[in-house]
């Protein structure tokens, strides 16, 4: 009797043993497919001309006024790393406060951008990922702005997070942006804009269709976790996966990797409490420090 049931059990195990494995290798294979899909769609788009061009102006948004204003001391003549640095928003900045500044980004076209239009300045070919080129403690503060890193999957921004801070001095400054989990108005499907104007309706169709078919590629890459989402949302044209999460579970992800946060700031500037309102924020700057 005895040998039955452990014979059964044995049975039941080895099934069960089989199943887990097969979903396991099912949800990893799955989990490779979408973390290839967020990394090849989001370089395609910052590698296009239209990529670069829209991202080619010089206005600093509300909190990064706030924070360069309140945070001087951590920049000012300091050893700066401005990781995707894009077409040179910030760069344009930045190279008042020292001699000491480099900007790098993954996307070659953005790289090639920079290096035409500041010819003064130090532009690499980097991603946040892997920046094995710089030893460890090489930064006294490092800027990846305007949301950068919500364009590689879960995993790879634990990395970024992980290389980041391997490479910042001890006590230097990480600044970024991320955009918020919790704001009420994330657009997640393309929406027709009428108009009496028939000029104005026919743009309004034509970009409408370019979202539409860019949505329809790109929604099935989409992802909701309870830490995380990854949301085909409207930002340039429906053509990215970016990398959605509260205020909360981004605080804890610093602290998990090393990190102390100092403070936060939300798009009108002013500062966010751990217990703020935080709704009407797209996105959400935090400032925080190597422990
Ligand atoms: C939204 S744009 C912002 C550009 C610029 N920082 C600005 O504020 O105007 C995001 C930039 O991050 C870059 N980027 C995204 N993932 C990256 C990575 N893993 N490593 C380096 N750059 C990355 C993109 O190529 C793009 O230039």
């Amino acid at each position: 009797m005895l040998l039955y049931i452990l014979n059964k059990q044995r049975h039941i195990f080895f099934f069960h043993d089989e199943s887990i494995n097969c979903y396991t290798k099912f949800n990893f294979q799955v989990w490779n497919i979408k973390n290839m899909s967020i990394n090849s769609v989001n370089l395609t788009t910052y590698s296009s001309n239209d990529g670069v061009k829209s991202y080619i102006n010089t206005t600093l948004q509300a909190p990064e006024v706030s924070i360069l204003v309140k945070y001087k001391n951590l920049y000012f003549n300091k050893k700066i790393l401005d990781i995707g640095c894009g077409a040179g928003r910030t760069s344009f900045y930045l190279q008042n406060f020292t001699n000491d500044y480099l900007g790098v980004d993954y996307s070659k076209s953005m790289i090639e951008f920079c290096e035409n239009n500041f010819k003064n300045l130090d532009f690499q070919h980097y991603d946040a990922r892997d920046l094995s080129g710089f030893s460890d403690e090489s930064f006294d503060f490092i800027l990846f702005s305007y949301n950068g890193i919500d364009y590689i999957s879960h995993h790879d921004r634990i990395k970024a997070f992980k290389e980041i801070n391997r490479v910042l001095k001890k006590g230097g400054s990480f600044i970024f942006s991320t955009h918020n989990r919790n704001y009420k108005d994330i657009i997640t499907k393309p929406r027709l804009h009428l108009s009496l104007n028939p000029k104005k309706l026919i743009i309004n169709i034509l970009a409408f269709l370019t979202q539409y078919s860019n949505h329809k590629k790109n929604k099935a890459e989409q992802i909701y976790e309870d830490e995380y989402a990854i949301i085909n949302d409207s930002g340039n044209n429906f053509s990215l996966l970016t990398y959605y999460i509260d205020k909360d579970k981004q605080s804890r992800q610093l602290s998990d990797n090393n990190f102390k946060l100092l403070e936060m700031f939300g798009m009108d500037g002013k500062t966010i409490t751990e217990n703020s309102h935080d709704s009407e924020n797209a996105w959400i700057y935090f400032v925080a420090q190597k422990v």
